[in-house]
């Protein structure tokens, strides 16, 4: 009769466990996708844009706030960390009509080439569109013809959003350059 107790005890300790996982996860819930309209055929959006990084002067949008110590000798300032608040618009013209701001992070993270992380987030403010946003996180080699970054998220009309965003010089100076961005995105 000693087989019959363990494997009741077992029994014991398996039911008692389980009610305590349970108890645990009951933060956790498996719902409907089509309580959040998920039913729904996806849309794909291109978003066209210009993107205007100004780093001094009096309408300065992008400020250095961090750097290596050896970040001033490399040729592709290894290590500098700037924060931005850049504004996009329709068209090159920064007086055309302003879509949304790019808000964010870039910093430069090649020791042999032009390279920034873009962590930032594109947040819109023009019609239906406003107030809603994508968040992208990728790779800028700005000296090259074409980038491409992942679109990672999104909030309000994009939620659930994935796709790429592709950038392209239009004109750069020594105080502004200017970026042609074509974004794709699946949503619903
Ligand atoms: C700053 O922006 C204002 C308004 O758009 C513009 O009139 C002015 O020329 C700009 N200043 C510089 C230095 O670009
Ligand atoms: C966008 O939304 C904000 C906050 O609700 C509002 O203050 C602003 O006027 C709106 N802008 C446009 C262009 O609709």
């Amino acid at each position: 009769m000693v087989i019959p107790f363990v494997t009741t005890s077992l029994l014991f300790f398996f039911f008692f466990s389980s009610v305590t996982a349970a108890k645990t996860h009951r933060f956790v819930q498996s719902i409907s996708p089509s309580s959040l309209g998920l039913h729904q055929p996806q849309k794909l959006s291109h978003l066209h844009f210009f993107f205007h990084d100004i780093v001094g002067g009096s309408n300065q949008t992008a400020v250095r706030v961090a750097a290596a110590p050896t970040t001033d000798k490399s040729s592709t300032l290894f290590g500098a960390v700037m924060m931005m608040d850049d504004p996009l618009t329709e068209l090159p013209d920064a007086e055309s009509t302003v879509v949304g701001r790019a808000q964010g992070i870039y910093a430069s993270a090649s020791t042999t080439e032009l390279g920034f992380l873009m962590a930032m987030n594109f947040a819109f403010t023009q019609g239906k569109y406003n107030g809603s946003s994508l968040a992208v996180l990728g790779r800028n080699t700005v000296e090259s013809a074409v980038r491409e970054m992942p679109v990672v998220g999104g909030s309000g009309l994009f939620r659930f959003a994935r796709g790429y965003a592709q950038a392209k010089t239009h004109s750069f100076g020594t105080l502004e350059a200017v970026v042609e961005y074509d974004v794709y995105v699946l949503h619903y």
